[in-house]
């Protein structure tokens, strides 16, 4: 997303970072569960939801469908008329890809989706070709016309066995939303397993959906003939807590992050150990602590419970200043290591070869003006900046607006020197 902003994070590294964040309800999660109310006419509500950008451009969307949205500190309410609209505009989509997931239920609700392409994001090419061929093979019609993917169901939908190439996890969301009214059984088979999944698929079950095997990678959902509305709390971010305890990692700070739900990032935090970190569970969340420097850690990003590629920044980051070498590989995005370039303008020893990079940790980075691509690499960034010698600024950091509430904020209350002009 090309958007031209003045806004810059400006950081001065050398702090280790002390004291408690707490972690804030998920956007991979709270975005889609917006997105599913449309599913049951009337008035749902979706609690712990995060103060961001994106979920004020969902809020927009369901709008413009004819939805009433308010949202009073993180308690969204969406009131859902018997007829909602079924256009989602390219102006609103584009700003955020997550704008897709309202395809399936428009389709299942009303018969017609059009739902602008997303296009452009840059972490990679993301198709929509499973979305669209899930569709398909639940009897809906699909086809591109004019920049938008257009379904139409007027017969209803059917249930089907749909087998996924990839675990998508969008593809696998539109599917499930569309099943759930569907006559009969669906099946998907090669299912995205992520928590933000789960936490979506238990939202639909509480609006009387009939779906088992949620988090395996076998998926049935039996069609009912309507849903009603629900009240849900979205589930804790679970990249944040991420970034937080590879945060306190790099900084050699000590963080404790209440709210963080451990067993959603099993493999980063064994990581995070194995680099030497000292991680234990709080009565509601994790603590990570760090004396040393830490040792450099290999990764490959996968579907969940693999490592989730949306750490891949912060991984490359910590190894950056790691003690050794390293290779981290991308089997989930083909442009993530976009922002290396970023990362090598601040002194990292970075080399990429296809899907692997190969980072050979220096003792201290140095600070310089740098750019934000995407959430995730403006993170991976502000982390980098954390362990730079003087000062870096990191533009475009409306990125981190949509992921992060109150990132800034929250960094200068564990010590770091921060400011967001
Ligand atoms: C979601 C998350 C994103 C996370 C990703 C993987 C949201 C808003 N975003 O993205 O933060 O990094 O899961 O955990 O929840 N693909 C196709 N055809 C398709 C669908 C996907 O080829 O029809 C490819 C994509 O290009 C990509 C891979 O499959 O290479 C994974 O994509 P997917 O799991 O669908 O990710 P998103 O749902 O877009």
């Amino acid at each position: 997303m090309g958007m031209a902003t003045e806004d810059r994070f400006r950081v001065i590294g050398g702090t280790h970072l002390r004291g408690e964040v707490r972690i804030s309800g998920a956007k991979n999660s709270a975005l889609k569960l917006m997105a599913a109310a449309l599913l049951a006419p009337g008035l749902s509500t979706i609690r712990n939801v995060p103060d961001i950008a994106d979920v004020d451009i969902m809020g927009d969307l369901l709008t413009r469908l004819g939805c009433t949205v308010t949202n009073n500190h993180g308690v969204v309410t969406i009131d859902v008329p018997q007829r909602p609209g079924h256009r989602a505009d390219y102006d609103l989509v584009r700003k955020m890809r997550a704008s897709i997931n309202v395809l399936g239920p428009l389709v299942a609700r009303t018969g017609k989706a059009e739902v602008a392409l997303p296009g452009g994001d840059a972490i990679g090419s993301r198709g929509l070709d499973f979305h669209i061929k899930g569709l398909e093979s639940l009897g809906a019609t699909a086809h591109i016309e004019h920049g938008y993917v257009v379904a139409e169901s007027p017969q209803g939908l059917k249930g089907a066995a749909i087998d996924l190439d990839f675990p998508s996890v969008g593809a696998t969301e539109n599917i499930m939303t569309a099943a759930v009214l569907a006559q009969g059984v669906t099946t998907i088979d090669n299912a995205a397993r992520e928590p933000d999944l789960v936490d979506l698929g238990e939202f639909l079950i509480s609006m009387g959906a009939d779906i088992k095997g949620l988090g395996t990678p076998l998926i049935t959902i039996t069609g009912v003939s309507a849903l009603h509305p629900t009240d849900h709390t979205t589930i804790p971010d679970r990249i944040i807590t991420g970034t937080w305890a590879f945060a306190a990692a790099m900084t050699q700070g000590d963080i404790t992050i209440h709210g963080a739900r451990a067993q959603d990032l099993e493999l980063p935090l064994e990581k995070l150990a194995s680099a030497g970190a000292i991680i234990t569970t709080t009565e509601d969340g994790i603590r990570v602590r760090m004396d040393s420097r830490p040792q450099s850690i290999d990764v490959a990003t996968l579907p969940y419970p693999g490592f989730p590629t949306d750490l891949l920044p912060m991984v490359i980051a910590l190894n950056a200043i790691a003690d050794g070498s390293a290779i981290v590989t991308e089997n989930v995005f083909e442009s993530r290591f976009m922002f290396v370039n970023e990362l090598i303008r601040l002194g990292a020893q970075i080399s990429i070869d296809g899907h692997h990079a190969s980072i050979t940790g220096v003792k201290e980075l140095s600070g310089a003006p740098v750019e934000a691509t995407d959430i995730r690499a403006g993170a991976g960034l502000v982390l980098a900046a954390l362990v730079s010698e003087g000062e870096t600024t990191i533009d475009q950091a409306f990125h981190l607006d949509r992921g992060y509430p109150n990132f800034a904020a929250q960094l200068q209350s564990l010590g770091a020197k921060v400011t967001r002009e």
